[in-house]
């Protein structure tokens, strides 16, 4: 195995240990829908379905970016794949660095032929390496648009992470001034706050996923694989740097009305995905919530999109939202 699919191999098993998932949560508990007892509607008359890059989807929910390239990132993918085709919901890839580099076959493409299909790269190699890794990864599965990932935290604390940051903000300004399809920049559970947006927004960027606090915890999977004291104990007042995305979302969305947002970082159920939307996000994504059934089978994958869905379906009946714009005003409890 090369060393970076020896840490993709790490990451996926750490982020599976909950001691790795934030204790906190992301905040949503604060975020309480005024009960609606009279819904005066059928279960069954919900309508989940949205718009994505120009396409219809099923539900407003995505799969999050989690594996590229190590030993068994080619059946979580084929899973998580075939799982987007057959329910219409849009999948992202993890960083696809490593297959770009080692040369691996991406077979997305084939496994979901008409699933929205979103290609990754890491800001940081794209600064050095330039456009011509963002149009491999887009061409490799022919990506309906381009995720950029902003991670300094997790590079601060990985071993022989990137530390010159220099230039990304003119690197992710050339994608989204040149490339083909849209470019979207995330976080990966610190979240992206107004600040940072609104100059995202000023470098060309229509997409942002908020990626908060809440979920997965980068900082405490990578000090898990550091084995420098001093390295941990410079790490260890930051296990809980970031926004936690409940505060980010609103936020987010006042400072830059006109950007779209995915909801994401710490989202566990139908309900997390309720509240993301009536907080401001177009849509939203969950990562770690797949990767157990993506281990198993694409109809476990299945069978978490159809749970995940009728949670979205419970919220929005007890709030009386018939569909996501009623939702998105769904009356909330004042404290
Ligand atoms: C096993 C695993 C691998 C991940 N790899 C990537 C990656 O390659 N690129 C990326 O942008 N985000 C990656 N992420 C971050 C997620 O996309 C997401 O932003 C973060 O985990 C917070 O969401 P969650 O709480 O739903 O997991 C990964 C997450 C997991 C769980």
């Amino acid at each position: 195995m090369t060393d970076i699919s020896s840490r993709k191999a790490d990451h996926i098993e750490l982020a599976l240990q909950s001691e790795h998932q934030s204790q906190q949560g992301a905040g949503f508990d604060h975020v309480r829908f005024e009960p609606n007892p009279l819904p005066q509607m059928a279960l069954d008359d919900i309508d989940l379905s949205s718009d994505f890059l120009g396409s219809k989807i099923s539900s407003p929910f995505l799969i999050g970016a989690m594996t590229g390239g190590c030993e068994n990132g080619e059946l979580i993918n084929r899973h998580l794949a075939q799982a987007a085709q057959a329910c219409n919901i849009p999948m992202a890839l993890g960083s696809q660095r490593a297959a770009i580099e080692l040369g691996l076959p991406q077979k997305l493409r084939s496994w979901a032929p008409q699933a929205i299909l979103l290609g990754n790269i890491g800001a940081t190699q794209l600064q050095t390496q330039g456009m011509d890794l963002a149009q491999r990864a887009i061409d490799s599965i022919e990506a309906n648009a381009l995720v950029i990932h902003l991670n300094p935290l997790q590079e601060l604390i990985q071993p022989n992470g990137d530390r010159d940051w220099r230039l990304v903000l003119e690197a992710i300004q050339n994608c989204a001034s040149t490339l083909s399809v849209p470019v979207i920049v995330k976080e990966v559970g610190a979240g992206i706050g107004p600040a940072s947006a609104k100059r995202l927004v000023d470098a060309g960027v229509q997409w942002i996923e908020v990626a908060g606090r809440g979920g997965t915890n980068w900082a405490s999977i990578e000090l898990a694989r550091n084995n420098s004291t001093r390295e941990c104990e410079i790490a260890a007042p930051f296990l809980d740097w970031g926004m936690d995305t409940a505060e980010l979302l609103p936020a987010v969305h006042a400072a830059c009305p006109q950007l779209m947002l995915i909801g994401a970082g710490g989202l566990r159920h139908g309900l997390d995905i309720a509240r993301c939307i009536r907080l401001g996000a177009h849509i939203t994504a969950l990562a770690q919530p797949f990767l157990k059934p993506a281990l198993e089978s694409t109809d476990a994958v299945i069978d978490k999109i159809a749970i995940l869905q009728e949670q979205l379906r419970w919220s929005m009946f007890l709030t009386g939202s018939q569909n996501l714009i009623q939702l998105k005003v769904a009356p909330l409890q004042t404290e």
